[in-house]
């Protein structure tokens, strides 16, 4: 699937306190009209030159200023926004920023969301040629480079010329349009779409199995965590065909979503998503709640309440879509990943699962803690022959994030 590299992915556009900050604003808009989406963190130095209105304005997104707003914390918490990026750039990147994160050095949102990121960094340092060619910014901006491994920091710029203080020499800020063909070169290169060709199925929410016409048995799944799974994969590249029972989520950019109802609608979406005509998935995510069973001989009409008492339903099993996904035959994926929610003894019914399924892995929920419907959750990852890696309690986002980085680190393999 071929797309703009910058469609649909996600930006942190940190704006230190620089004169070069109103070209921010321009970096901005080159990035919304590229496709992707940009929030924005200001320092208090930064916000001396822009505004937080226009940036609000031209992100469409409330700027994020202060480590300690109860506000903006129960909105998107700091921690949440630095994973959320796909990558953050820094512009400008001022010595004294660069001083921070070379340093680890956090005391206020923006070194905070520098040290806390799992996402590349991007720098486009501005500032007085003395200060740049100073050797404690030149080894600072050596240090971030070679924190390789561990998101080691991109740099654009900075360009010679004028500056702002009537001075010549580098210092001054890259034009946006350059800072833009960095962002896209990072996120296009080697590791920014890292399952880029692949194509993933994901099944999310429950099913229902109708009774009559306006009866059903049905689950409490909210789909979120296989919403987020399917964008997760989708924001390291793959194309997605998300398999949804009846949920009240949006689907995310760039996921084609086919809704069902039933668990035999299910197989049969599934089915032809693994056998489309690009050929078949590499990779299988079967997160629904599919409903075990269907009533015996759905009832053409509305039943009646009768003297009699209530009517007996007779229920029949439906067809295990994971166990099917995942015998072996030309269409089978790569790599199939099944979920078992369970309330007692999580490893041994997951391990179980794992064989007696025949998927490669095992994505374990202890549902004991509320988990349905809820923004958090709590899973252990169990691979064939592998230790259980137990992760501790995230967002879901998060936890998709993770597991969508773990399916791209297999595939590298
Ligand atoms: O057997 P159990 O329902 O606990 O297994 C859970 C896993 O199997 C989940 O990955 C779920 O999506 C999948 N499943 C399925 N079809 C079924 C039942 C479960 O794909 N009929």
């Amino acid at each position: 699937m071929t797309q703009a590299p910058l469609s649909g992915r996600k930006i942190l556009l940190i704006v230190g306190g620089g004169i070069a900050a109103y070209k921010a604003l321009e970096l901005v808009r080159l990035l919304k009209k590229a496709g992707s989406e940009v929030r924005t963190v200001l320092t208090a130095a930064g916000a001396e030159f822009v505004t937080p209105m226009s940036l609000a304005a031209l992100t469409g997104q409330p700027v994020r200023q202060d480590l300690f707003l109860p506000e903006d914390e129960t909105a998107m918490g700091h921690i949440e926004l630095s994973r959320w990026a796909d990558l953050v750039v820094v512009a400008p990147a001022t010595a004294g920023l660069i001083a921070k994160a070379a340093n680890g050095l956090a005391d206020d949102l923006a070194s905070t969301t520098l040290l806390a990121t799992d996402k590349r960094v991007l720098l486009a340092p501005a500032m007085n040629v003395r200060m740049w060619e100073h050797p404690a910014v030149r080894a600072n901006v050596e240090r971030l480079k070679g924190f390789d491994g561990f998101h080691g920091a991109a740099v654009v710029g900075p360009d010679e010329g004028e500056m702002a203080c009537g001075e010549f020499g580098p210092g001054r800020m890259a034009e946006p349009a350059a800072i833009l063909a960095a962002i896209e070169g990072l996120l296009a290169g080697p590791g920014g779409r890292p399952l880029a060709e692949r194509h993933a199925v994901v099944t999310a929410g429950p099913t229902f199995e109708p009774i009559d016409p306006v009866r059903g048995l049905t689950n409490r799944s909210s789909g979120k965590q296989g919403y987020a799974i399917a964008e997760a994969l989708a924001a390291l590249g793959a194309k997605v065909t998300l398999v949804s029972g009846p949920v009240a989520l949006a689907a995310p950019a760039g996921v084609e979503r086919v809704w069902v109802e039933t668990a035999r609608e299910m197989q049969a979406a599934v089915d032809a998503a693994l056998n489309s005509e690009d050929g078949a998935a590499d990779i299988a995510v079967m997160s629904a709640a599919v409903a075990d069973w269907r009533v015996d001989g759905v009832a053409s009409g509305k039943i009646k309440k009768a003297p009699g008492g209530p009517p007996s339903l007779s229920l029949i099993e439906n067809p295990d879509i994971l166990a099917g996904v995942s015998a072996a035959g030309k269409t089978r994926p790569k790599l199939v990943v099944g979920f078992a929610a369970e309330t007692t003894d999580l490893e041994a019914n997951a391990r179980a699962k794992l064989s007696r399924k025949g998927c490669d892995w095992i994505v374990g929920n202890d549902v004991s803690e509320a988990v349905f419907g809820e923004e958090s959750n709590t899973v252990t990852l169990f691979t064939r022959g592998g230790e259980a890696e137990r992760w501790p309690r995230q967002s879901k986002a998060e936890v998709a994030r993770k597991l969508a980085a773990r399916i791209a680190d297999h595939f590298r393999a």
